[in-house]
């Protein structure tokens, strides 16, 4: 039953990516059952378990995490049958053999697929003694996490790392927002639908809003998250990745390399934030004590491991501007924080009012259509549409209301699949339309380093914004400049 057959062999297996999301990810596609009866899994991590142990550790840990409903002790044990456990210290080529040897004692006929679930400080060294162990060959795949390097010369000495041991065809560098359910939803919204396909550019849509909101501080990532901040962290990967799907022109098919070439065009085509820009396109905060969904909570200098003074952003929002024919003229208005008053992810396309008014003129302000794209949570989409108000006493009055798709309830499924569970199918099965091509890791990094080299240079320091509130207010601010608001402001 299931895909391909592979034995994947996962780095850092005791840790917080590998237990949170891989291990529940990989349970779900053995209980659905995706995973190919031969598949098995190689758990490799510094501790010193012995089998079972291990075992009964990534049992707890499904346990702790998944909904009762989903754990059916039968399907568990056929799961924790596939893993098994070996302590190796990563750094340490001498104990890398072994890998070959538990592949070699598999059914012959697995594709072999290495995850870095390790700090990416560790992917060169793990790559290097792979590849003096002889273990890879030219079908061995990768999987990496982001980030993929600190600016663009980190992230090429990785890629080239990882390019002398793997084909760039068999390596699956992860932006588990490209795995949701709804951003995969915007290629079919987009392309399935020639309603939209033919208003999507700059002579239909005024401007369009990302927001990428969360509740969570740094989580006890502080000497990461110091190191790289809002826009590193979040933008050149999550947020670049939204913007391209949803401005890049018509892929010509679904293949992996006509979607991401599309992509590539639209990275290229982000206007640079010179320093003469920077004070009216960028707005970075830091966040001091406020409230987190109620509960009192310290300031991102306050926080445990914190180390400051730092000017690391928590918080960045960003007007950019994408010089092509589609979108010439057409802002898109994109902000991301931590510590926001909730955890929001979605998208607002505003289009543009119809060419000529006739109704009262004091709902002129509502006269233009707006598709929110949810993304998370109440994954769905809502188009704003202007109906006539009900009831005789109302006249022509306009009412704005929202022609509703929410896709749990359209649907009827009770759970929408993690990321990692269709990132992980897509790995076993080879396809490489949900992660990030080498060119698109690079560009990015080519636009986020002028942007960071930029800020230095006109020493835009972050203001402070309370935990709990939507940012600082000058990010209010810079969309009002052109007379617009942030859509819960609306
Ligand atoms: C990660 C970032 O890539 O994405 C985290 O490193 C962030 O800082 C997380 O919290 C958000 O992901 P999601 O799926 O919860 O929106």
């Amino acid at each position: 039953s299931g895909g391909q057959a592979c034995d994947l062999v996962i780095f850092g297996a005791m840790g917080d990516l590998a237990l949170k999301k891989l291990f529940p990810a990989l349970y779900q596609l053995h209980r659905a059952d995706l995973l190919s009866g031969d598949s098995r899994i190689l758990a490799l991590a510094r501790r010193d378990y012995g089998p079972d142990e291990a075992r009964r550790h990534i049992r707890e840990s499904l346990a702790g995490q998944l909904h009762e409903s989903s754990l059916e002790p039968e399907l568990l044990d056929g799961f924790l049958a596939r893993v098994s456990y070996l302590k190796l210290d990563f750094t340490d080529a001498p104990g890398y053999p072994v890998l070959g040897d538990w592949h070699r004692q598999g059914p012959g006929t697995n594709t072999l697929v290495f995850y870095y679930a390790t700090p990416p400080g560790l992917y060169g060294r793990i790559t290097a003694n792979l590849c003096s162990a002889g273990i890879c060959d030219d079908h061995t795949r990768v999987v990496v996490e982001k980030p993929i390097g600190h600016d663009l010369a980190s992230s090429r000495e990785l890629n080239d790392q990882l390019a002398r041991v793997f084909l760039e065809e068999n390596i699956f560098r992860i932006d588990h927002y490209l795995g949701k359910e709804t951003v995969q939803n915007l290629i079919a919204l987009r392309f399935a639908n020639n309603l939209f396909a033919s208003q999507w550019d700059q002579n239909h849509i005024s401007h369009v809003e990302i927001t990428v909101a969360e509740s969570v501080g740094v989580e006890g990532r502080w000497s990461y998250f110091n190191s790289a901040g809002q826009l590193r962290d979040m933008v050149q990967s999550h947020l670049l990745q939204l913007l391209c799907l949803l401005a890049m022109d018509p892929p010509s098919d679904l293949s992996p390399d006509s979607i991401r070439d599309e992509k590539v065009k639209v990275l290229k085509a982000l206007s640079p934030l010179t320093p003469e820009r920077i004070s009216s396109h960028l707005v970075r905060g830091q966040y001091t004590a406020g409230t987190a969904e109620g509960i009192p909570v310290p300031g991102y200098l306050e926080e445990e491991d914190a180390e400051g003074p730092s000017h690391t952003e928590t918080f960045i929002a960003l007007k950019v501007e994408i010089e092509n024919w589609r979108w010439a003229g057409v802002p898109f208005y994109i902000r991301t924080g931590k510590r926001l008053p909730e955890k929001r992810s979605e998208v607002i396309v505003h289009f543009k009012p119809a060419p000529h008014y006739i109704f009262d003129p004091d709902q002129k302000h509502l006269a233009n259509n707006k598709l929110i794209i949810r993304l998370q949570p109440d994954e769905g989409m809502a188009l704003q549409i202007l109906t006539k108000d009900q009831g005789l006493s109302r006249g022509m009055r306009l009412r704005q209301g929202p022609l509703e798709l929410t896709f749990a309830e359209a649907f009827e499924t009770d759970r929408i699949p993690d990321a990692y569970e269709r990132l992980l199918l897509e790995v076993m099965k080879g396809n490489q339309y949900l992660f990030v091509r080498r060119d698109e890791v690079e560009f990015a990094w080519r636009w986020v380093d002028q942007l960071l080299a930029n800020c230095e240079e006109c020493g835009a320091h972050p203001k402070r914004y309370a935990a709990g509130t939507w940012g600082p207010v000058a990010s209010i601010a810079m969309i009002t400049r052109d007379n617009r608001s942030w859509y819960e402001d609306a």
